[in-house]
C-alpha cells in the first residue's frame, strides 16, 4: 500500500472551483486513496487571506469527519493556494494565511495568463528573508514562465521553489507545459510534484504513468522521493535537501531528447 502525500489539492467542497458537493469531495478522496495517497493537504484558492483560515479549517473538519465515517483512509491537512498580492507578507505574519500544514512553506500562485506583478521578485526575497519558503504551484501553466524559462531560474534565485503538476509530465496539460517541465527537470528546478486535483478522476489518473516517466529520467527511487519522502519532510517543516539549480548558461541546448526518451517507453 502506497503512502503518497499530495501537497496541492482542491478537495474541500463548495469553497473554490473544486468539488461542489460533499459527495463529490468524498469521491475525489476515494480516487486519491485508489491512486496511492494517504495524506492530502487541502489547498483551496485564496486571495488576500480570503477565504479566512477559520473557514478552511471548518470545512476541512467536516470533510474529515465524512471520510472517517465512510472509513476512507485519507488524512487531510490544512493549507491554501494563495494568489500573489502586495499585502501577502503582512497577512502571513498576522496569521491570516494558511501555509502548508502550518509550516514555513507556502503555496504562492502566480497569474496564469497575465504578466507577473512587478513586485514578484521582491516579495520572494522578502518572504525568504523572513524564513518562509514560497512554493510556486504549476509553473508549467504560467505563461510568463512558459515564454521565458530563464525567469524560472531567476525566481528560484530569489527564493522560489517549484511544484510541478504530475499530469504535465506525460503531456496531459499540453506540449508547452511538457516542454517547461523538461527544462525544469534538466535544470534541477522541479522540486516538488502534486496532483492539483479539483474533481474526481481527471488529472489523478496520470500519477502512476507520470511517476514511472520520472523514474526513467531521474533514476530508480526518484519517484518515491517526490511522492513520499520530500513532501513528508516539508510537512514536518524540515529543510529540503535540494540539488542546486543549473544556471541557464549550463542548460543543454539539444532539443527533443526528452520526448524521444518518452516515446521510447511506449
Ligand atoms: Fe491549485
Amino acid at each position: 500500500m502506497a503512502n503518497y502525500i499530495d501537497l496541492h489539492n482542491h478537495i474541500l467542497p463548495g469553497i473554490d472551483d473544486g468539488p461542489r458537493t460533499m459527495d463529490e469531495a468524498v469521491q475525489l478522496a476515494r480516487d486519491l486513496v485508489n491512486a496511492g495517497y494517504s495524506t492530502v493537504v487541502a489547498t483551496p484558492h485564496a486571495f488576500e487571506g480570503q477565504p479566512a483560515p477559520q473557514v478552511i479549517l471548518e470545512r476541512l473538519e467536516e470533510l474529515q469527519d465524512e471520510l472517517d465515517a465512510a472509513e476512507i483512509n485519507l488524512k487531510l491537512l490544512p493549507g491554501s493556494e494563495q494568489h500573489i498580492g502586495p499585502g501577502l507578507l503582512e497577512l502571513l505574519e498576522e496569521g491570516q494565511i494558511l501555509t502548508l500544514n502550518n509550516t514555513n512553506y507556502l503555496l504562492l500562485e502566480l497569474p496564469m495568463l497575465q504578466p507577473l506583478p512587478v513586485y514578484t521578485e521582491q516579495l520572494l526575497f522578502d518572504l525568504s528573508l523572513k524564513g518562509y519558503h514560497p512554493v510556486i504551484p504549476h509553473p508549467e501553466r504560467v505563461i510568463a514562465l512558459n515564454r521565458n524559462h530563464e525567469l524560472l531560474y531567476r525566481l528560484n534565485q530569489a527564493g522560489a521553489l517549484y511544484q510541478v503538476t504530475w499530469a504535465a509530465l506525460p503531456g496531459l496539460l499540453g506540449s508547452t507545459a511538457q516542454q517547461t517541465v523538461q527544462t525544469m527537470i534538466t535544470a534541477k528546478l522541479a522540486h516538488l510534484f502534486a496532483t492539483d486535483a479539483h474533481h474526481p478522476t481527471t488529472r489523478l489518473l496520470s500519477v502512476d504513468e507520470a511517476s514511472a516517466l520520472y523514474e526513467e529520467l531521474e533514476g530508480p527511487g526518484s519517484a518515491e522521493l517526490m511522492l513520499t519522502t520530500r513532501p513528508g519532510l516539508l510537512l514536518d517543516n524540515q529543510t529540503l535537501d535540494l540539488r542546486e539549480a543549473l544556471a541557464p548558461e549550463a542548460w543543454p541546448r539539444k532539443k527533443g531528447s526528452f520526448f524521444s526518451r518518452l516515446r521510447g517507453l511506449k
